[in-house]
């Protein structure tokens, strides 16, 4: 077993953890990133496949998304804009195929009324949320025990109304039934964003992308860290203890090969994973609770590569979207710079569960078929085709990220920022502006290094009882 002596050690070299590693070493702190996989990124993940370039994991900046946009540009980096030229096509969820322009959609009539209400109270809703605080809502407690789906039925009154607007938060974000969280997550949501109308907006919300892959924002990160960072080095146990007058606290993280010592601990982990790590002495019971209280939703990022975007010769940007339909989304993935077509789906919840439990060549083909039902028949043909599938992966188990359970988010989440003695948790799921993105990420990776900073150079290190008692 290797032991080594740091300043500070984070679990996870993803875009949360390289941030914190980042801003500590440029304050003259050492570092050491322990990360299990064989490759930094975390979820966010670029990669050629049958010859075919895909964004397999994180890929979209919106324009509002300046702490990621920032750091991009910081490496060296650049971006470029989602090609969005033509029309898009709706599905109802009868099936029927409209090809339209503009953020509207083509929803019959007796539908627009409801869903028109909804968005109104919920970017009403939105405002008067605090992402970094939805707890202290003075209706969060109320907000949290409505499931969304129940919120929409009242608002909407219409079964049309109620699955489109679902569709925006559940499947296009949380990855999760509209039944499974609340109101306040949905909210929480919205308000991250900005508002619900920008989650409506795909020309916003999914604004540009990184020449190179979003994942070359972690590895150029890595790259300046060098050997401080440790691949295939998944940690299995924290030590910890609290600090004490003339008692420095001191973690120590083991993994199969090595043991890091450091004052402090990061956890860049997803919230979903923290109990895969043994903690000595156990973490205190309000975290060992509200631990249990996140989970990730499910998704199929579908990515299908043709010799050329033939979409765009039929007038449509490649954008489409159908509640209910077998791909619920799907947009115009093409690289920088590369001639072919590329398009991007989504299968969201229990339909990606369905199309899991499918023999793989007719889950191919009823994906296929999915895209085609957009675009035309082209789309059957590609000339690379994967499925990222990250409910497999052992370092993520879900996609895109964590959100709690119902009633989960107004009793726990003020817990999730507190740190436990040394450690401290940095994830884009628990963050508040830039949630469940990569900007959260870069984001609260960067906070976090500040408080730890902050509190290496308060004469006596901040006390274990910011953590709540156990
Ligand atoms: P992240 O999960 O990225 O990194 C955590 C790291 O910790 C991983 O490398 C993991 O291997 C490691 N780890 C876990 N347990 C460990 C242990 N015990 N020991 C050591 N290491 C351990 N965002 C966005 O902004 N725009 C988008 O378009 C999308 N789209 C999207 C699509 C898909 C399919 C996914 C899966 C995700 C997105 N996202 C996204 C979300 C975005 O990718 C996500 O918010 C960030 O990657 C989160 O960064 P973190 O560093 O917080 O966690």
């Amino acid at each position: 077993m290797q032991e080594i002596t740091r300043d500070v050690v984070i679990i996870g070299a993803g875009p949360a953890g390289l941030t914190a590693a980042r801003r500590l070493t440029q304050a003259g702190k050492t570092v050491a990133v322990l990360e299990a996989r064989d490759r930094v990124g975390g979820r966010t993940w670029s990669d050629t496949i049958d010859g075919a370039f895909f964004e397999i994991g994180g890929q979209w900046i919106s324009p509002d998304q300046t702490a990621i946009s920032g750091m991009a540009k910081e490496l060296g980096l650049e971006l470029f804009d989602r090609y969005r030229e033509g029309d898009a096509v709706y599905i109802a969820p009868d099936g029927t195929r409209t090809e339209y322009s503009g953020v509207e959609l083509p929803v019959e009539d007796s539908a627009q009324a409801g869903m028109e209400a909804a968005r109104a109270e919920l970017n009403r809703l939105a405002a008067e949320v605090d992402p970094a605080a939805p707890w202290d809502h003075p209706r969060a407690a109320e907000f949290d025990k409505i499931s969304f789906e129940d919120w929409l039925r009242e608002v909407t009154g219409t079964d049309i109304g109620r699955i489109t607007t679902a569709t925006f938060i559940a499947g296009g974000m949380l990855t999760k039934p509209a039944h499974t969280f609340s109101l306040l997550q949905a909210l929480l949501m919205a308000s991250s964003a900005g508002s619900f109308d920008n989650l409506l907006d795909d020309d916003f919300i999914l604004d540009k992308r990184v020449i190179g892959g979003m994942q070359s924002v972690s590895i150029r990160m890595a790259e300046e860290l060098g050997d401080d960072v440790l691949l295939n080095n998944p940690v299995r146990t924290l030590h910890w203890s609290d600090a004490g007058p003339g008692n420095p606290s001191q973690v120590t993280a083991v993994t199969d090969s090595v043991a890091v010592h450091a004052r402090h601990a990061i956890l860049a982990i997803p919230p979903n994973l923290y109990s895969r790590i043994q903690y000595v002495p156990a973490l205190p019971r309000t975290q060992q609770i509200a631990h249990q209280h996140h989970s990730m939703g499910l998704v199929i990022k579908v990515h299908a590569a043709y010799d050329r975007p033939f979409w765009r010769d039929k007038g449509l940007s490649g954008t489409g979207f159908g509640p209910g339909h077998t791909v619920q989304e799907v947009y115009d993935n093409s690289n920088h710079g590369e001639e072919r077509g590329t398009l991007v789906g989504f299968v969201v919840d229990v339909t990606a569960e369905a199309m899991w439990a499918l023999p793989e060549e007719e889950r191919k083909q009823t994906i296929l078929r999915g895209l085609a039902d957009y675009l035309g028949e082209e789309a059957m043909h590609p000339v690379a085709f994967y499925l990222s599938d990250w409910g497999a992966e052992e370092w993520t188990r879900g996609a895109y990220a964590c959100s709690y359970d119902l009633g989960g988010l107004s009793r726990w989440g003020a817990t999730q920022n507190l740190p436990v003695g040394p450690i401290f948790f940095a994830s884009s799921d628990i963050q508040g502006i830039g949630y469940q993105h990569v900007d959260g990420a870069v984001r609260i990776g960067g906070d976090t290094a500040q408080r730890i900073l902050e509190a290496e150079s308060a004469p006596e290190q901040a006390p274990a009882s910011e953590a709540v008692e156990a």
